[in-house]
């Protein structure tokens, strides 16, 4: 078995996939907008625009067997001989003279060789646009002519893919199509005539030689994708389907010299029609297609295609530039400058919708969720941090709660994933505070939003930050610590929940009314918070003495009821019993509150603080990363909730649930501990870990959710990769804590927190408009910190940077003693 299944290629910004049958499918995302897909290294997944659920394009097959049922196919032929393969290696699965796929960002090309035909496919969604090209070009490496037949095929499903998956009896009669045989376009549509105004196309750029849209006719009965009837005989249906399973698949034969290339271009695009334009002749009930013409005319040009790629490429190397960084570990290097940004990027637009774990029907944008993306993209994009920020205050509620969740196409909240999790409003404040440090734009503060999306509700949104903090101090518990509701950051911490019906949600069912359950973890992130709106109090000439005061408060408390002699203590149950404690059997110490309550600052000045990550040393570090629990629940615990109904060493139930780990490296740079921090870093960074794909399993360019832990029955091996807030987390800890290139209200911070055998690093971050070339010398074998910042030769007290003028360059040096 080999250790890895492909490598990296930085100088590309490509993870190149070297053998198809990689232990998982290994995606990558399509799109940057609103037209979206996911892809697999062997071209499965599907596409959908803006919401996964409401607008589905094309079908995917979740847990199916084989893995990875429903693509972008496409079919080569041999018409000599009849062979026929899949130059994806999916489906058909032939054994393929050469296969590479290579995943870059928001494209992905696939190339392969088999029976002297070479094959590349690179698959985008152009900026601007709501299609996705696929371009395919066919090399003859024979030394007789070749002639060939190209199939394309695609699923169509367009509507609720919630319903598409289950309610059959409407949907088996509702799909239609028409198909355009000069243009070479196949449309489809569902409800088309009464409520929806939106169609899928999929064109091609070559004369057709056949088409099919009905499954069941491309496929032939009792067939499956991995050998099409028509694709066999070498023929197309001409299929025109009435209802049951609308597909897609163009047909074009080719004659291919010796040596000659060949490029096909198909294009799968969603376009609105404006109602009162829905069918030309109006009234008729003919589709308009000019939209979509228009479209194809620009698209199946390959000059276009060309520049759309080139463009592509050019908006990541633009966003790329915000931080640069060369240090000494290439592993470092390279998920800061690409692969780290990129899956912050993923994050922000999926929030954890769309993956391979997450289906697409279940979950709109989590609150909580989107708030710690924007930690890790306001640098990126802030004009697109900035609507998001908004986006996310307006459904915040008049109480300063929130919603658990919204759904990208109304940006309304709902609570179909349960609600009350009592610390979702705090990230909000959190999630601001960045936007404001990395832009300076004081003015989003007087932006008037609604709450509850509820027109003329509106107030700044400082305001709504206010109320967000207020809503903890609104709901303390006994021990003045905040109430927990029905969990916190920790959705499997259901203390007021007891459910003992098999089937029944944790997350929805109704709790006991009466819960005085409590949460170290929402003190921490209340102390944070505070302190965070302190600064923004400053910001519009406020002093923020009162949330000072409630903060130092809050520490006092957590110091007084959170502490547990050598960590901090997790929460208080329904009955008032202290769960992460010394006392308990099972569960005594979390990893979360030793992150966050020394990220708030708790105990960093009296060793408490040291205390507690000498702890998360000794009892939850492991090899693969930090445990969220030690030990784990053993046996079912009715009062925890959902925590103990996961088998020990998985998910919240003692895996190393890597969200949790940047909070604890950031604490051990806060405490000057470079060599911890940075070992943590390395545990559960993925290319450190692509030697250990058969055992991780998942992608090694991207962080998962969660590794199995220490107590589980397969450490190391990961689940849930890209979808987790361990993407933007992980990127706060190594460049803002560990490189120590921070953004704060006054400018840009260096403080670097380094291990003890670096000599330092280099690195570019571009910050309100202005270049910064920064250097960061420091002797061999001590962490220490900056001692002394030098702005363009000059010494500065201090370490904090000013923010330069727009379009300048600044050279920073730092010297670490
Ligand atoms: C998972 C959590 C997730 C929650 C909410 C739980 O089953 O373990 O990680 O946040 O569901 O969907
Ligand atoms: C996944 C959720 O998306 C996230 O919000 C939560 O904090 C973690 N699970 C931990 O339970």
């Amino acid at each position: 078995m080999p250790a890895r299944y492909g490598h990296f290629d930085d100088d590309r910004r490509e993870y190149v996939i070297t053998r198809p049958d990689t232990p998982l499918p290994w995606i990558n995302y399509l799109g940057t907008e609103a037209f979206f897909g996911i892809i697999s290294n062997t071209a499965g997944g599907y596409s959908y625009y803006r919401d996964a659920r409401l607008r589905r394009i094309t079908r995917y097959r979740y847990n199916n067997v084989p893995a990875d049922t429903g693509g972008r196919y496409i079919y080569l032929r041999d018409n000599a001989s009849g062979a026929y393969w899949s130059p994806s290696w999916q489906p058909t699965q032939r054994k393929l003279d050469s296969y590479e796929c290579r995943h870059g960002l928001s494209y992905t090309q696939i190339s392969s060789a088999y029976l002297g035909i070479r094959a590349q496919t690179l698959y985008f969604v152009p900026i601007g646009e709501t299609l996705e090209v696929w371009r395919l070009r066919i090399r003859n490496e024979r030394d007789q002519p070749a002639r060939l037949s190209v199939f394309s095929s695609v699923e169509f499903c367009l509507w609720n893919a919630q319903d598409d998956a289950t309610n059959f009896q409407r949907n088996y009669s509702t799909g239609e199509v028409e198909v355009e045989v000069d243009g070479g376009v196949i449309y489809h549509t569902t409800e088309y005539r009464e409520r929806r105004n939106h169609v899928a196309y999929f064109g091609c750029s070559e004369p057709l030689a056949g088409f099919d849209t009905e499954r069941e006719e491309f496929l032939g009965a009792y067939r499956g994708w991995d050998r099409p009837a028509a694709v066999e005989r070498g023929e197309s249906g001409g299929s025109i389907a009435h209802g049951w399973a609308p597909v897609g698949s163009h047909h074009v034969r080719l004659t291919l010299a010796p040596g000659e290339t060949r490029e096909v271009i198909f294009v799968l695009g969603y376009q609105e029609n404006p109602p009162e334009a829905k069918f030309d002749p109006p009234g008729s009930g003919v589709l308009a297609k000019e939209g979509v013409r228009q479209a194809l005319s620009r698209w199946l040009r390959p000059a276009t295609v060309a520049d759309g790629f080139e463009q592509l490429r050019d908006s990541w190397t633009a966003l790329l530039a915000t931080l640069r960084v060369d240090t000494p570990d290439p592993d470092t290097n390279r998920m800061v400058n690409i692969w780290n940004p990129y899956q912050c990027l993923v994050t922000f637009l999926m929030s954890r919708s769309v993956s391979l774990f997450e289906s697409g029907v279940d979950r709109g944008m989590g609150f909580r969720d989107s708030n710690q993306d924007l930690l890790g993209f306001a640098a990126l994009a802030p004009a697109r941090a900035r609507a998001r920020l908004l986006d996310l205050a307006s459904t915040q509620l008049p109480t300063g709660g929130a919603y658990h969740q919204f759904q990208p196409l109304t940006k309304r909240g709902n609570n179909d994933i349960g609600s009350g999790f009592n610390d979702d409003p705090l990230w909000l404040v959190l999630a601001a505070a960045a936007y404001l440090k990395e832009t300076g734009d004081a003015a989003i503060l007087d932006e008037p939003v609604p709450y509850d999306n509820e027109p003329g509700s509106a107030t700044p949104l400082y305001e709504h930050l206010e109320r967000a903090v207020q809503y903890t101090l609104d709901r303390l518990g006994p021990h003045s610590l905040p109430l927990i509701g029905r969990a916190d950051w920790n959705d499997c911490l259901n203390l007021n929940c007891f459910s003992d019906t098999p089937g029944e949600s944790f997350q929805t069912t109704v709790n006991r009314a009466d819960g005085s359950a409590e949460s170290v973890f929402i003190a921490g992130l209340f102390i944070l918070a505070a302190r965070e709106l302190v600064g923004l109090a400053q910001l519009r000439g406020l002093p923020g003495d009162g949330y000072r005061a409630a903060a130092d408060k809050m520490a006092a408390a957590v110091v007084e009821h959170g502490w547990d002699g050598a960590w901090f203590r997790r929460a208080y149950d329904y009955f008032g019993n202290v769960v992460g404690s010394s006392e308990n059997e099972e569960g005594q110490i979390f990893v979360e509150p030793q992150g966050i309550c020394v990220l708030a600052g708790v105990g960093v000045e009296n060793g408490i603080a040291t205390r507690a990550l000498d702890s998360v040393r000794e009892r939850l570090a492991t090899e693969h990363g930090i445990v969220l629990v030690h030990p784990a629940y053993r046996r079912y615990h009715v009062e925890l909730g959902e925590i103990s109904s996961y088998p020990p060493g998985y998910k919240e139930n003692a895996g190393v649930f890597c969200h949790t780990n940047p909070w604890v490296m950031i604490a051990e740079a806060m405490i000057g501990r470079g060599d911890a921090a940075f070992d943590y870093y390395r545990r559960i960074n993925p290319s450190a870990r692509e030697d250990l794909s058969d055992l991780h399993r998942c992608e090694p360019y991207v962080y998962a959710q969660m590794i199995a832990g220490k107590e589980a029955a397969t450490p190391g091996e990961a689940k849930n990769s890209w979808l987790t807030g361990t993407a933007a987390w992980n990127l706060v800890a190594i460049s803002q804590w560990i490189l120590g290139i921070r953004a704060e209200l006054g400018g840009l911070r260096i403080d670097p927190v380094l291990p003890a055998d670096w000599p330092g690093f280099t690195a570019t971050r571009r910050f309100r408009g202005a270049t910064y070339e920064i250097s960061v010398r420091k002797p061999a074998g001590l962490t220490g910190r900056a001692g002394l910042v030098f702005v363009d030769g000059e010494p500065i007290e201090g370490t904090l940077v000013p923010a330069a003028a727009p379009g300048s360059t600044v050279i920073v040096e730092a010297i670490v003693s």
